[in-house]
Parts: C-alpha cells; structure tokens; sequence
C-alpha cells in the first residue's frame, strides 16, 4: 500500500501513536504495528502487568559488549526477538548504543561501550539477530543522551568532529544491518530538540549515515508535531490527541505540504510490510542457553591471586543477600520483570562442588550490614576455606531517570566486605553492577574480584559455572574502570540544566585517560584469564585499502580458554587533536592449552581516518601511524608502523 491510497486524514493517524505501544489500523485498512520495550528482554506492559508481564531477562548491553563477541549480540538478538514473536510484538525498542562518557549514568547498563567501534560493531549483530526473526530493531537513542538528569531539557552541545567520530558512530555501523527504525532522543542537542532537530535526522542520520528506515520519538518527546515531521520524524509516541490538529493547522497554514506527510506515511507503510513475516523463531530451550553462554561470556575476572577456581572439597562460604537474590537487570523502561526465579548461587555450587562444604549466610539487607547476620558472615568466612562475598548495585540505584551520585558500591556492603576479608583472607568478591565501580576501598586486600554486569535470569548459573571453573572466564571491560570520579573528566560536572557542553570533544572514556596519561583502576578492554595467552610474530601487510594485521597468540597456561585481542591504530602526528590510540579492530578466539592460532584483523582507510569539518566527510592525513595489539589498552604486546597516503591536504 502507499500513501496516495490513502485519505489526509487516515495519512495523519499514522503519524501519531493510537495508543502506549501501538499504531492506528486505520479500521482494519492496514496492519497495527506493536512495538515494546527493551534491549535486556521483552517488557510488554498489560493492565494486569503495568511493569511489563513476566518475560525472560537475557544478560544486559554492557555484559554483551564485556564478551567482545558479536555473535553474542547476535544471538541474544534473536532469543529477544524471539520471545516478541510468541507475544504479537513485531518490533522491539532495542538496542541502546548510546556511548558511556559519564560512568554516574543511570542507564550505562542499557548501553554497550565507551568505545563507538565495540559498540556499533555489538549493536550491527544485535539488529541483525533480531530482524533475522522478521521483528524490526530500533537503534536508540539518537542522540547524545548520555546521562538521565534534565534529559528532557539539557543540551548536548557537540561539536561536529565529535558528533561523527563518537556520538553518531555506533549508530553508523549499526546501519549496515539495516535497521528498521531509530529512535530520537528527550534531549535538545546544539540547542534545538533532538525530535524537531533536521541537523540530526536529516543532515546526519539520513544523509550522512545513510538510513532509510523510520525515526520514531522517545516517549513523550514531541513538542510540536509539525516542526518534528519537518525534520524528519515519522512516528509520535506515545498517542497525543492534539497532534494530528497540530498537522492539519500547518498544512492548512502551508508551514508544511502534504509531500512531508507522503514521504513519512510510505515509510511507515513499508515498516508495516517488513515487520509481518515471522521467521527464524528460536526454540525457548535454545533462547534459555543463549542467555547462560552470553551470561558466562560476559563475566570479567578482575583479580586472582589464584584463589579461583574454586576446588571441589573446600569449604565455602557465600555470603550476601544478592547471593539468592541476585540483580539481573536495571531499572526503568529497560527493566524485564523476569519469569524465572534465580537459583541461589550457594545451592548451585554444591552441584558443581558436590565434595564442598558450602555455607550461606545473608550479612547485609540492601545497604545495612545487619548486626546478626553480619556476625554470622564473619564467623562463617573465619570457618571456611574460602568465602565468596555477593554485592552490588539494584534496580533502583541503577535506572532510567536518574544517575547515581558516586561510583561507590551501597556503604554498606563495603563494611561486610571488610569484616568478611578481616576473617579470611581468601575472599572473592563478585561485583553486579550495570556499569564501573569504585573498588579502592577493599580490591587491594581481595583475593579474587569478578564483575558479573547485570546477567540476566541466569546470573547464578553463569557465576556458579565460572567459580567452580566449568567456564574459563574470558570477558573483558567495555568500559574504563577509573580510579575515582575526580579522575573523569566529567567528574561530578553535569551541566547548568539548560545546556552540557562536551569539551572533552572525541576524549572520551580511555581516549580521555590515555591523552592525559591517568592512571585506571581497570583499563578499557581489561580482564583475567584462569589460563595465560602470549602473543607473538606480528605481521603488517598494507595495501591501497587495507591493513592486515596478523599475529599469533599462543595459550600458554594449563586450561583451555578463548582470548580478546584488541588491535588499536596508535596517533603520532596529526593535523588535528587525537588521542593517543583508538580501537580499530578486535577478535575473540578459543585456544586449547599449548596451542597457537594465527589472528587476522584487517583495518580499513576508516580506521585510521579522522572526521574532517573542512570536507564534511571522514579523511585521512598521509603520514606514519602505529598499529598496537593488545590484551587490554593498557596492557600492549606487539607494535608495528605503517605508512598511509593521505587523502586530504593538510598543512
Ligand atoms: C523511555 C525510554 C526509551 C523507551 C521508551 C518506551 O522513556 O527512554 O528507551 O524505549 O520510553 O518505554
């Protein structure tokens, strides 16, 4: 069907909602599109659920992008997808790529990475894995909506270079998998609303990134219907009953021609054509295991003094409420209101260590350390071998509509930490956390540290599997562990509530770190192993067009286990600011134990191109740059040079 067989009037109720998560049918003239929430797992509210009906919760962006592994967004993608087929939802409010400059954020679990590379490449196989099963993906939320306070009202002010080097970038990549929509963002960005914005949905998104799905709003972010479809925004969301008068005023006024409208309806009719196919729909037994490997491939052991794994025979004490009563999601709209009661983790490792001697004790409630059960805590991890201490952040802290104040984990579940290491040295603490902590006041005297993310239903399982050694963890940060929040640049900075300028232009996250030479707690791209990798023979074959970086990484400890390597393109004269190295390419390989495998990871002219305002385009400056593969950003094995021919005249 396409617009001209329709009337003005039906034209125009495609343009608005018809209800919370729904368009209009037009009586039956054309097919309601269902959407719903959200990138951790389907949230689709009811009346008798207004929090969104009992659904399964898969591991969030941030433990995603933690796997470095884009077969994972894939497949996690797809179980999601899969779930809104069995519920009539045909397309799903997801993924979330906006960048995490600031790590108070209250939605940095929602989103993938400080990194707009990892996270545009996690979110291209996220779309892809989703729209196999014929739902359509919304990439969101465009853009710059980087943190929760005054969202509806703060101005991003970003330059362009950093808008297209950055902010924009996840989006980009995100476009090879054709996306079927975009979601606009609350926020004013350089001043004028993101949804009546036509510098970021027409110049950018269109023109630029090239996308030729639908823009639909955030909710409630419409100010005025007609300046956002003359910029280029084709649905209103939720229902608001005056928009459509608002349309018709300004067609009668001329401010806008029916052309906007047609060029708008055609999109929406074609949404409506690609999302009715259902395809591809994964089995609930397969949707279950993708959600345990994601989970497990997403876990970062962040200390070891080799405490773990734990053996089969020791004695074990668990210790925490969050140890039954994990936190597997965030809050706000994202939240997935989970079908599946976890498991407690202690009566999952007695499966696993069935030889153990395993305790639980609850120690704290939320943030109190509480006085009887702490004792007992205390007095179990003096009797145990081991003690393994649970704490984290919730839903409440971590959420949609609000940033936390400090990076520091609930007070709290710091005493218990202390008290419990005060008895036995040998405690591991895991971490559940949507997004970085600040870990100096107990990590130094830790024995082990693992940062499980907001995993999802199967959080416990995945944990249990990877203490007891069943998994050789293998995820790593996709974010910068800073030392403190004095040490961001951000800091406690957030604006004057009318506008946030983004002075750290493209510094953002280890780029920021690096160029200043700060210390980290935890690097960008930063995790353990309970094997040991070495990496070897770097290669550089350079051709008009590309970079072939090879190497050879050979596990060099006692288990099997899989290793990221991470190739970063190093900056050393440029006619513009950079920073000292950016992430270009990345690849994830298991490797059984005393073998070696040979890795290619082939960089493009974009890798080591800047955004040029003098051009408009991406460009890049003849001269020498250096290609750095390493374990993390910090922690760089081989080191080689290329040179480039430029394809801009700079000075
Ligand atoms: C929320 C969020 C957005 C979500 C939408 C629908 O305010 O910003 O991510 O998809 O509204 O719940």
């Amino acid at each position: 069907m396409r617009a001209d067989e329709l009337t003005l009037e039906e034209k125009l109720a495609l343009l608005v909602a018809a209800g919370k998560f729904h368009t209009d049918d037009l009586g039956g003239k054309v097919r309601r599109l269902n959407v719903a929430d959200g990138p951790s797992g389907l949230r689709k509210e009811t009346p008798e659920h207004p929090e969104g009906s009992p659904s399964r919760c898969y591991p969030s962006a941030h433990v995603i992008a933690n796997s470095w592994n884009p077969s994972v967004a894939e497949s996690v993608g797809r179980a999601i997808a899969s779930d809104c087929r069995d519920e009539g939802v045909d397309m799903i409010l997801g993924p979330g790529v906006n960048i995490k400059r600031n790590p108070l954020c209250g939605r940095n679990f929602e989103y993938f990475s400080e990194d707009p590379l990892l996270a545009g490449s996690m979110a291209e196989k996220y779309v892809d894995g989703v729209q196999k099963t014929g739902v359509g993906a919304t990439v969101k939320h465009f853009m710059a909506n980087n943190r929760e306070w005054e969202r509806c009202a703060q101005s991003s002010e970003i330059d362009e270079r950093t808008i297209m080097e950055i902010y924009a970038r996840p989006f980009a990549i995100a476009m090879r998998a054709h996306p079927k929509a975009v979601m606009c963002s609350y926020n004013p960005v350089n001043g004028v609303y993101a949804s009546e914005n036509p510098y970021l949905l027409k110049d950018i998104l269109r023109k630029k990134l090239g996308f030729g799905g639908v823009v639909v709003s955030d909710w409630g972010a419409v100010h005025n219907r007609a300046r956002a479809l003359k910029a280029g925004l084709d649905i209103e969301f939720p229902d608001n009953p005056a928009s459509a008068g608002v349309l018709r005023q300004a067609i009668e006024r001329g401010e806008i021609t029916e052309k906007y409208v047609d060029d708008s309806v055609n999109r929406i009719l074609g949404l409506l054509e690609d999302t009715c196919e259902s395809a591809a729909v994964l089995t609930v037994e397969k949707r279950e295991q993708i959600s345990l490997s994601a989970a497990k491939e997403g876990m970062v052991l962040l200390k070891n003094n080799g405490v773990l794994p734990l053996e089969d025979g020791a004695k074990i004490a668990v210790i925490g409420e969050m140890a039954k009563n994990p936190t597997v999601c965030g809050g706000g709209s994202a939240h997935v209101h989970s079908s599946l009661q976890s498991r407690p983790l202690d009566e999952i490792l007695k499966g696993l260590l069935p030889s153990s001697e395993i305790t639980y004790s609850q120690a704290y409630l939320g943030c109190v350390p509480m006085s009887l059960g702490h004792g007992d805590a205390r007095r179990a991890a003096f009797a145990s071998d081991v003690a393994v201490v649970v704490v984290g952040n919730n839903m409440y802290n971590e959420t949609e509509s609000l940033d936390r104040e400090s990076l520091a984990l609930p007070s709290g579940q710091e005493k218990v930490i202390d008290s419990v290491i005060r008895e036995n040295p040998n405690t591991v603490v895991v971490v559940e956390a949507g997004s970085s902590v600040d870990v100096s006041a107990w990590a130094d005297k830790a024995a082990a540290i693992v940062y499980t993310g907001y995993a999802g239903d199967m959080l416990n399982e995945a944990l249990a599997s990877v203490l007891a050694g069943e998994t050789v963890p293998s995820g790593k940060l996709s974010e910068t562990f800073p030392l403190s929040l004095e040490d961001t640049f951000t800091g406690h900075e957030r604006g004057n509530g009318f506008s946030d300028r983004y002075r750290e232009g493209v510094l953002v996250g280890y780029r920021y770190y690096d160029a200043y030479g700060l210390p980290v707690r935890y690097p960008f791209g930063y995790g353990l192993s309970y094997t040991k990798f070495e990496y070897s023979d770097l290669t550089l074959n350079c051709d008009k067009d590309n970079v072939a970086v090879s190497f050879s990484i050979t596990n060099t400890g006692e288990r099997d286990g899989a290793e990221i390597a991470e190739v970063y393109v190093e900056h050393f004269h440029s006619p513009v600011e950079r920073p000292p190295k950016e992430l270009a390419g990345f690849g994830k390989v298991f490797i059984r134990k005393g073998k070696t495998v040979r890795m290619t990871v082939n960089l493009g002219r974009k890798a080591f191109a800047f955004y040029s305002t003098v051009y408009g385009r991406f460009a890049v400056s003849g001269g020498t740059y250096g290609i750095a593969v390493g374990a993390s950003s910090r922690d760089i094995r081989l080191q080689g040079r290329v040179e480039l021919e430029g394809d801009i005249n700079t000075f």
